[in-house]
């Protein structure tokens, strides 16, 4: 079935994904390297809103500043002949080996001033192009001993970069905000931040804790053996659902970047329902990798697979809740009950200290979630009523 994006969706890839070229830690490239303005062009015909970039994904580092300017000019004009969005643009602080040993946590001062010094530069740009998000993937904050660093003062390292960073923005006037990307492991052998819970708890550290929320990927989290979509639920409670990086990934093992969907299938079908469900606005990034065994035609193959699965996954999704069986299903099953407060209106803790209730009867009842499971991968195959 042939779904037909449309700007509603918010659909955005970052230009290192399509534009990867597929060196990997054992082989060289597969494919050559992809002109900016070419992406631009071929993910606005197939649908997209918007592209994202790094910093040295459209500048190559250490550029002298009129072939910076050049490299600006040909993408702002590509953005303006196709009505492209950049929603969000990050920095690269993991390719230069100044930062092998991290960026805003490397023990030296003078690399984490210069690391500094590249992202405010590169959030002029991201102002500049109308970005409202700055997303920060920590890939080098990290270690592979205990005995190289500090774990907590490089928290404090870390809380001093995004406080100095945050300022930045408020001095500029800036309307940008930051989303702290969660990675457990890779490039370094643990990574600060592993998860979505530990960013959210970094972030109540912050002098502006308001301007900071998370990006998380769902094959990070995977990689962590954590429920993705448990994940996404609390950074909608907490409010901090800033960005989120689709992909696939099949359980804890190097982090694969498979189109969305192309991994747990099933975790992406709750994840669309319940995105859908709680009304995220925000951009849906696919931060993919297309295969290495693919060509150039496979590229953009693959970019167009994560939007259809996507709009296809959302499709199943809203007939899955339409279903009358299921709508059955979820008062059989007692789900709807979760939403009904513990204490009754004007009650206290008081109102709990003898509660009566039928012990046995309660202890003996099933919940017939197999019901309600077997519905969801009935519409997840599309064979459901
Ligand atoms: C990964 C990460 C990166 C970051 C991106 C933004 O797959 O390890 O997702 O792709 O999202 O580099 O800085
Ligand atoms: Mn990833
Ligand atoms: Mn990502």
């Amino acid at each position: 079935m042939a779904f037909t994006p449309t700007a509603a969706d918010k659909f955005t890839f970052g230009l290192w994904t399509v534009g990867w070229q597929a060196r990997d830690p054992f082989g060289d490239a597969t494919r050559g390297a992809l002109d900016p303005v070419r992406s631009v062009n071929e993910l606005a015909s197939r649908g997209a809103y918007g592209v994202t970039f790094h910093d040295d994904d459209l500048i190559p580092f250490g550029s002298d500043e009129s072939t910076r300017q050049e490299h600006i000019d040909r993408f702002k004009k590509a953005l303006s002949e196709t009505g492209m969005k950049v929603p969000m643009a990050t920095t690269n602080l993991f390719t230069h080996p100044i930062f092998k040993d991290g960026a805003l946590t490397a023990n030296e001062p003078e690399i984490r001033r210069f690391a500094i010094s590249k992202v405010m530069r590169n959030i002029d740009l991201a102002a500049e192009l109308g970005a409202e998000i700055y997303v920060c993937w920590g890939g080098r904050e990290g270690a592979e001993s205990d005995a190289a660093k500090d774990g907590y003062v490089a928290l404090e390292r870390y809380r001093e970069g995004f406080n100095i960073l945050g300022q930045y923005v408020i001095d500029k006037g800036y309307n940008i905000k930051f989303a702290i990307e969660p990675k457990p492991n890779e490039p370094r052998g643990d990574i600060f931040l592993p998860t979505i819970g530990h960013a959210l708890a970094f972030i109540n550290s912050l002098e502006h804790p308001e301007m900071v929320g998370v990006n998380p990927e769902v094959g990070h989290e995977q990689m962590a053996n954590l429920n993705f979509v448990h994940g996404i639920a609390q950074a909608l409670f907490h409010k901090k659902l800033f960005h989120i990086d689709l992909n696939g990934q099949h359980g804890p093992k190097f982090d694969q970047d498979l189109v969305f969907g192309h991994g747990d299938l099933k975790s992406a079908f709750f994840l669309v329902d319940l995105l859908e469900r709680y009304n995220y606005q925000g951009p849906k990034h696919f931060d993919y990798k297309p295969g290495r065994t693919e060509d150039d035609r496979g590229v953009w193959v693959s970019a167009t697979s994560n939007m259809q699965t996507y709009l296809a996954l959302r499709e199943r999704a809203r007939a899955f809740r339409a279903d009358p069986r299921v709508q059955a299903a979820i008062k059989d099953s007692r789900i709807d009950q979760l939403e009904q407060p513990t204490l009754k209106t004007g009650e206290t803790w008081k109102d709990l200290v003898s509660v009566n209730v039928d012990v046995d009867g309660l202890a003996a009842r099933g919940y017939q979630y197999e019901t309600i499971d077997q519905l969801a991968i009935e519409h997840l195959m599309g064979v459901g009523k």
